[in-house]
């Protein structure tokens, strides 16, 4: 089951606005191994590969591939026609097209590479999506997918369930760390994607958001969906509650978020 409705996530990414928030969270405040790293040295492309990103957001990966050289067709896919806009406008020398993770428009056998990062725990049918994966995968192709593990940001949720113990408003707030980790990770997640292609490779990046004043932690949270579906006077209560509760945790110093990865690679 996705984190959230499929109205919801329209809703939250009908433009880059509050995953650009996220992603400049991450570029900043981050220490540790980076994500995108990992996912070269998995992927060990040649630069030939014919490659589908799915769920692509703004674009940022394929625009990294071509600037990077890659020489094959690099297609990056969304849902969202915003996305898919914003995305073609930044990367013209990527292609970019809209469409649903479980109804692929291409051909069987198209794809080298197809890549899923941070966008399974979204989608509603997650193995009717898989399907889709591999049947776009030519013979031997690779599926690699990124999410994030049971855990993740634990430090944040903590301070999220603690600075609005209780209140009814904030339920679904403080239930959102766990939709995450039962929507597509370690766990459940692997054990679809096994389903649909057999044998699985799994790795685990281990990082962290380190903030010394409590405002970046608070523009990350007031960007996800939960926070944008509360009405402004409850979202300004909650503001106010989990600034607070920042503050309190970067007084002495840093407050240190871990993240935790976990990169899932499989083979048709
Ligand atoms: C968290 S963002 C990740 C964006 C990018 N892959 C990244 O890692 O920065 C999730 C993206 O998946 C897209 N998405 C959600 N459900 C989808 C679906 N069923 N089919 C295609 N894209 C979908 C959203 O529109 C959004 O752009």
């Amino acid at each position: 089951m996705s984190s959230y409705s499929p109205a919801e996530v329209a809703a939250q990414y009908a433009t880059e606005r509050h995953l650009r928030t996220r992603i400049q969270t991450h570029e900043r405040y981050s220490v540790g191994p980076g994500l995108e790293g990992t996912v070269d040295r998995l992927l060990a492309l040649s630069g030939d590969e014919d490659l589908l990103d799915v769920g692509t957001g703004p674009g940022d990966f394929p625009g990294r591939l071509r600037a990077g050289g890659h020489r094959g067709r690099i297609v990056g896919m969304d849902f969202s026609a915003g996305m898919v806009e914003r995305a073609s406008a930044e990367y013209p020398d990527a292609e970019f097209q809209q469409g649903d993770a479980a109804a692929l428009p291409f051909p069987d056998a198209t794809f080298d590479v197809v890549t899923a990062r941070h966008m399974l725990y979204h989608v509603s049918d997650v193995a009717a999506a898989l399907a889709e994966f591999k049947r776009v995968l030519k013979p031997g192709g690779r599926f690699l997918a990124v999410t994030n593990a049971s855990g993740y940001m634990a430090e944040l949720w903590d301070a999220v369930a603690e600075a609005l113990p209780g209140d009814p408003r904030f339920a679904d707030l403080r239930g959102s760390r766990q939709s995450f980790a039962t929507a597509f990770s370690e766990t459940g997640g692997v054990d679809q994607v096994k389903q649909a292609f057999g044998d699985v490779g799994i790795e685990f990046l281990e990082s962290a958001l380190v903030f010394s004043e409590p405002e970046p932690a608070l523009a990350y949270l007031n960007s996800i969906p939960v926070m944008q579906q509360l009405s402004d006077l409850d979202r300004e209560d909650a503001l106010s509650a989990l600034l607070r509760t920042f503050k309190a945790r970067t007084q002495g110093g840093e407050w240190r978020v871990s993240k935790r990865v976990v990169f899932i690679s499989a083979q048709r």
